[in-house]
């Protein structure tokens, strides 16, 4: 394989692996069920320009934050008063096509909801499902996984200690005179290992910082009850920095190595030539030439 060809794998193979640099879909609150007129915050973590959320109804396909529903800002949306109309799975996508995780979200105009987190859990953490009314404290609830009665619990709050990827399933809850929520879908992801790289796993951050945004109880009650503090959170900024820098150094080291190999070789093969001025020339238009094709990517 001849220096430009090899050269050029080099580029291409470090260019992609940046440009696998994923961005994550939050919501805001973190829960995938809300109560009608809820607002709901969309946004697009570690996103560049050019990445938009889009979603999928039943009756509709990837449309674009800003075209029919929600307010965009930067690649956030926010849907101020939302409707059952919105429920749908919500991600962000960019300009080249590429995807992030997915979100479903329900909005309920019923009067029951569970509010079950909107990522996927970590293998081994403790996840709260709290069942809510428009009331400020939840009320007694049924619990259900895939149909079946799991848990009566009086305070509305269900526990699942150390979830396994055999807690995953569809949730709902069921309230006495007051009727059930929609059902959810409970993800389980599985512990990172520690030596995997960041760029590599979309949904588990490395780490698990405290929660910045808590679930908001829709009705004005007391902050006791938030969303269990396990929630994925997005990585830790610098980390990702770190990373991006890497990655420069990784696309432009071989490049600028092999382009100043490329020109000494130029410069030597016309050094060592016989006719001095004219082939010098000559040489110099093969160097300018080829600097040129490899600048073409
Ligand atoms: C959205 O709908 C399109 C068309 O049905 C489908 O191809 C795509 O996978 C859907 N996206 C998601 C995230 O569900």
């Amino acid at each position: 394989m001849d220096p430009t060809s090899l050269q050029r794998l080099v580029f291409l193979t470090s260019l992609l692996s940046c440009s696998t640099n994923q961005a994550r879909l939050t919501v805001t609150p973190s829960s995938s069920q809300v109560f009608e007129d809820e607002r709901v915050s969309l946004r697009c973590e570690d996103a560049s320009d050019g990445w938009t959320v889009r979603r999928n109804r039943s009756y509709e396909n990837r449309a674009e934050c800003g075209v029919g529903w929600g307010r965009p800002a930067g690649s956030s949306c926010t849907i101020s008063s939302s409707d059952p109309l919105d429920s749908g799975v919500y991600w962000c996508e960019s300009t080249e096509g590429s995807t992030s995780n997915t979100i479903t979200i329900t909005v309920s105009g019923g009067s029951v909801i569970l509010q079950s987190p909107a990522l996927p859990v970590m293998e081994g953490d403790d996840v709260t499902l709290i069942c809510r009314t428009k009331m400020a404290a939840p009320p007694p609830a049924d619990f259900y996984k895939d149909g079946v009665l799991i848990r009566t619990e009086s305070d509305g709050h269900m526990t699942l200690l150390h979830v396994s990827r055999s807690d995953e399933g569809l949730y709902k809850c069921r309230v006495q005179s007051k009727g059930e929520s929609p059902e959810s879908r409970l993800s389980v992801s599985e512990k990172p290992t520690t030596t995997s790289s960041p760029p590599t796993s979309t949904t588990s951050p490395p780490t698990s910082s405290p929660p910045t945004s808590t679930t908001n109880p829709p009705t004005s009650s007391p902050p006791t009850s938030t969303m269990d503090p396990t929630t994925p959170q997005p990585h830790p900024r610098f980390l990702h920095i770190v990373f991006r820098v890497i990655c420069h150094l990784v696309v432009f080291c071989p490049y600028c190595i092999s382009t100043f190999l490329m020109v000494s070789i130029y410069r030597e093969r016309a050094r060592g030539s016989d006719h001095a001025e004219q082939g010098l020339d000559d040489d110099d238009d093969d160097v300018m030439s080829a600097v040129t094709t490899e600048h073409q990517f």
